[in-house]
């Protein structure tokens, strides 16, 4: 069977990735980006990185080079007039994208699928610029693209009954996990891992431990790859603080969400983590590491709590029918690599003490931050679980 014709706008970390994933897999590609540089750059370095796969003998010399041959770089729109499906990745503005899709529509043919791999902003709202929203989806990749499993795929309101199963069954033809999910702030993802962040830093800045320890808790005892802390400062937070002020936006301000002052600071100094040599650690050279207080009752109550956050807002989405179990699960394990998916960390566990955890918290706080998820209350008043 032909292939669609697949057009990428925006050539930087996403778009670049996204472009290898789909020549990889037979499509051809038209990569677009407004800036020359970029547009060489991404270039470049896709064909260096299909090379390297070769070289690892992960891809045949001859697939990685009739992928590079399938990729069409150009400044030109009107080469997208053939693509069947056209993905978004240019800065994350909504102006600016709405702006980039109505010119777009003026190019392709009116069955070709219009999608965006924003982060933040809602599908609904691109689509609402669009002459045939319909045709409209997000789809949502992880970075880098060529190595994440996960995909989030987000049909909007006025998305056509049927396209989100299309999409997840053609981003699946790309050996990828496709997930389906309701066009909510974070989608799955995004939305889900906030405690992570968030409970970690509340509970450095009131003391209870420091970040070296909470980070050894979570890695530790936790079973998580990163701690948090060194985990922000590698994603950066210029990324990471803009990502949790948006979601809390979006929320309505939800406290569950609220970002906090030591992250902002940082944000505002530039301190953004590995990159600018500084962050909540510090990485120049000589500069001493903090050392973790090892004690295993203080671990497990920071490992308690973060976790207790975590399910909480598994449940949550869960109950609100943001996403399926199954796909809540795959998502946090693919798309952030937890050790465990939630709900089913959550059986073992148990949902009766998750929630007495959470109760535990609500009772000293008094903050709409703890309040438990009533599907987890359900669950653990009458003895059930999650996942059976
Ligand atoms: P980036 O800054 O690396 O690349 C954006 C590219 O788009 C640049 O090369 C820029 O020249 C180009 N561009 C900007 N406006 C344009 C326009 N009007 N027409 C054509 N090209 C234009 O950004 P990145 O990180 O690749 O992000 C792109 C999108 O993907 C954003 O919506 C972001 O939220 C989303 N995203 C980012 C992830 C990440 O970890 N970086 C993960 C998943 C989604």
């Amino acid at each position: 069977m032909q292939k669609i014709i697949i057009g990428i706008i925006g050539s930087g970390a996403m778009g670049a990735g996204i472009a290898q994933v789909v020549a990889t897999a037979g499509h051809a590609v038209h990569l677009l980006d407004q800036n020359a540089a970029a547009l060489a750059k991404a270039q470049t370095s896709i064909a260096a990185s299909l090379r390297k796969l070769a070289e690892k003998g992960k891809l045949t010399t001859e697939a990685a080079e009739a992928a590079i041959k399938r990729l069409h770089p150009t400044a030109n729109m009107a080469d997208f007039a053939d693509c069947g499906l056209v993905i978004e990745a240019i800065v994350e503005d909504l102006a600016v994208k709405q702006q980039v899709f109505k010119q777009v529509e003026g190019i392709v043919a009116a069955d070709c699928v219009l999608a965006s791999n924003t982060s933040s902003l809602s599908i609904t709202s691109i689509a609402a610029a669009c002459q045939r929203p319909e045709r409209f989806i997000g789809i949502h990749f992880f970075n880098p693209a060529p190595l994440m499993q996960l995909v989030e795929v987000i049909p909007a309101v006025q998305t056509r009954a049927g396209l989100a199963e299309e999409a997840k069954a053609l981003v699946a033809t790309w050996g990828k996990r496709p997930v389906l999910t309701q066009d909510t702030p974070g989608f799955i993802v995004n939305r889900v891992a906030r405690p992570f962040y968030g409970e970690a830093i509340r509970i450095m800045e009131e003391g209870i431990a420091d970040l070296a320890t909470i980070d050894w808790a979570l890695t530790e005892l936790g079973g998580f790859r990163m701690g948090p802390f060194a985990l922000m400062d590698f994603i950066g937070h210029d990324v990471n603080y803009r990502v949790t002020e948006s979601v809390f936006t979006a929320f309505f301000y939800d406290p569950r969400y609220r970002p906090s002052f030591s992250q902002r600071r940082l944000f505002e100094a530039g301190y953004y983590g590995r990159k600018a040599g500084r962050g909540f650690y510090d990485y120049t050279t000589g500069a001493g590491q903090p050392v973790p207080n090892r004690d295993p009752a203080l671990g497990q109550r920071i490992v308690q709590r973060v976790l207790a956050m975590l399910i909480n807002e598994a449940a949550e989405a869960l109950h609100l029918r943001v996403a399926s179990a199954e796909d809540l699960e795959l998502a946090m394990t693919t798309g952030v690599n937890y050790p465990k998916g939630l709900l089913a960390w959550a059986d073992e566990l148990g949902p009766a003490q998750v929630l007495a955890t959470l109760d535990g918290l609500y009772h000293d706080y008094h903050e709409d931050r703890y309040r438990a998820s009533v599907l987890l209350r359900r669950l653990a008043t009458s003895n059930q679980h999650f996942l059976s």
